[in-house]
């Protein structure tokens, strides 16, 4: 059996799923691109079928990516798959993933189909796309849950239709590792031809327990492949956490044996850029990118670690991308050293107007502040900031007063399209006021279901403010994000952000899982 594990990141399919973790065509491109710099084995770039936008997105990232496989998910229907292939056609290296629920319970309820049909559906569709493209998945959704015995039927007819890879999803997040394990070991030992295919998990986190279950699904059932989210993104509770199954495998290599592709030091770096563009904030304390992961504040801790680093230590914060935070450019900076750093960053600016837009807004900020961090500068080309132009709202001034005993006010000018609006209305707080100034014009009918600020950069009240706004209209949920040196600044571009996901009305067809 070979020792290579597969990583298969998902945060561009499944993570997406999360509600408010939608991303647009070019922030899944961004991402996608800092997924190759991690060096991750397959990225699943989207579910091409479900919208139009996930279509190009696939297409997009299909033809820029070149070191990673890129995937595109599929119901288990001609449609789906070959709208799939279409958008993977530039890929350098393309896999078509199908999928149809294989347990009594979504057969019977969700898909009204009887196992006979299931079974034959599944077969006609992985034959269908070993036509269209040479590397196949397959994967019997609620896998975990489904009566093995036609689990073995159904993965057998698969293999045999050509199917490459056979993915076994835990999708409600219910199993526990001994017996997830178990479960896979005992798929691989009774399908007959389980040996020509490549077997894989993926695990949902609802207790937990999505790490240690694929894990547990490597070591006791023989999985080469882990499907895995940047930061554990995805519905619910998350799916399994890239960063924590890639460093359990790195640093107890003593226990696992498998080589890994990846190149951890881009793990920070890319937790950071999808915190960023998705508004989904790292707690703390979360393994390997939280804040505090590698910060000793017990004194017996700190004199240890001074000693000897590797009495409290099991890893190296720069061996995962960690960096104390840098000055990297300031208001004397030119052009150059702002491109060179931008590209430094993996951010790919296609035209000379681009560059000078972008140039443009860095001037501003350093105007504004006298450090500018990387943080600062990702959060400059966070999509949200940087498609202000050609956005439906965007702000296009805003002062506020308040002073202690006082109900604070706040006057803005915005576009909405063509039209310029100003509004000025009395709040709790100045951010209060800014919003219902902002709604005063356009009385969305939005319910707030959350507002965070964070600091782009630790340690500093010099810090930009980060605003994550979350917004909840008619059944979508879309999070907006907007940074500032000025919070309240920021927090009506955050308002604004998801205002603009509302406006552009881009319905999709869900995945399950
Ligand atoms: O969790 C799940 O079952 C999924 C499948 C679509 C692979 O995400
Ligand atoms: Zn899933």
């Amino acid at each position: 059996m070979s020792d290579k594990l597969i990583i298969f990141d998902t945060t561009l399919r499944d993570g997406e799923q999360s509600p408010g973790a939608s991303m647009t065509r070019d922030e899944k491109l961004r991402i996608a691109r800092q997924l190759e710099r991690l060096k991750v084995d397959v990225i699943e770039a989207g579910f091409a079928a479900s919208s139009n936008g996930d279509f190009e997105a696939v297409k997009a990232i299909a033809a820029a990516i070149k070191d990673s496989t890129v995937c595109s998910l599929a119901r288990a229907n001609d449609r789906d798959i070959a709208r799939a292939a279409e958008a993977l056609q530039g890929a350098k290296s393309a896999r078509i993933h199908t999928f149809i629920a294989t347990s009594a319970l979504h057969m019977e309820k969700k898909l009204r189909m009887t196992p006979d049909q299931v079974h034959e559906q599944a077969r006609l569709a992985v034959r269908f796309a070993r036509n269209l493209c040479g590397d196949v998945e397959f994967s019997p959704e609620d896998g975990y849950r489904s009566d093995i015995d036609f689990l073995c039927r159904v993965l057998e007819t698969v293999i045999d239709e050509g199917a490459t890879t056979l993915n076994i999803p835990d999708t409600v997040g219910y199993a526990i590792p001994e017996l997830y394990g178990e479960f896979i070991k005992t798929l691989r030992e009774r399908v007959p031809n389980s040996d020509k295919a490549i077997w894989s998990v993926h695990c949902h986190n609802d207790l937990g327990m999505a790490v240690a279950n694929s894990l547990a699904g490597v070591k006791l059932g023989g999985a080469r492949q882990i499907e895995c989210t940047i930061n554990g993104l995805g519905e619910r509770a998350g799916n399994c956490s890239l960063e924590e199954v890639v460093m359990a495998v790195r640093t107890r290599r003593d226990y696992f044996g498998l080589e890994l592709g990846i190149d951890a030091t881009q793990i920070v770096p890319a937790s950071r850029l999808v915190s960023h563009t998705t508004g989904f904030l790292v707690q703390p304390n979360k393994a390997v990118v939280g804040a505090n992961a590698f910060a000793h504040a017990s004194g017996i801790h700190q004199d240890g670690v001074l000693k000897a680093r590797d009495t409290y230590e099991i890893m190296r914060a720069e061996d995962v991308g960690w960096s104390a935070n840098k000055i990297v450019l300031g208001k004397l900076s030119g052009r150059n050293a702002f491109k060179q750093r931008v590209q430094d960053l993996g951010i790919a600016l296609e035209s000379e107007a681009d560059i000078n837009g972008a140039f443009l807004k860095f001037k501003d900020l350093a105007d504004r502040k006298s450090e500018i961090f990387d943080e600062d500068i990702l959060a400059l080309f966070s999509a949200d900031a940087a498609g202000q132009e050609s956005e439906h709202y965007r702000l296009l001034a805003l002062s506020q007063q308040s002073e202690m005993g006082e109900r604070p006010q706040a006057k803005v000018a915005f576009a909405a399209g063509a039209v310029e609006h100003h509004a000025e209305a009395q709040g709790n707080g100045p951010v209060d006021a800014s919003i219902k100034a902002i709604e005063s014009k356009i009385e969305s009918g939005a319910e707030l279901l959350l507002y965070s600020v964070n600091a782009i950069t630790s340690g500093s009240t010099e810090s930009q403010g980060e605003v994550t706004v979350r917004l909840q209209l008619g059944g979508r949920v879309v999070n907006g994000v907007g940074a500032d040196p000025d919070i309240v600044v920021a927090s009506a571009k955050a308002y604004l952000a998801a205002l603009n996901k509302l406006h552009s009305k881009a319905e999709r067809v869900a995945a399950q899982g």
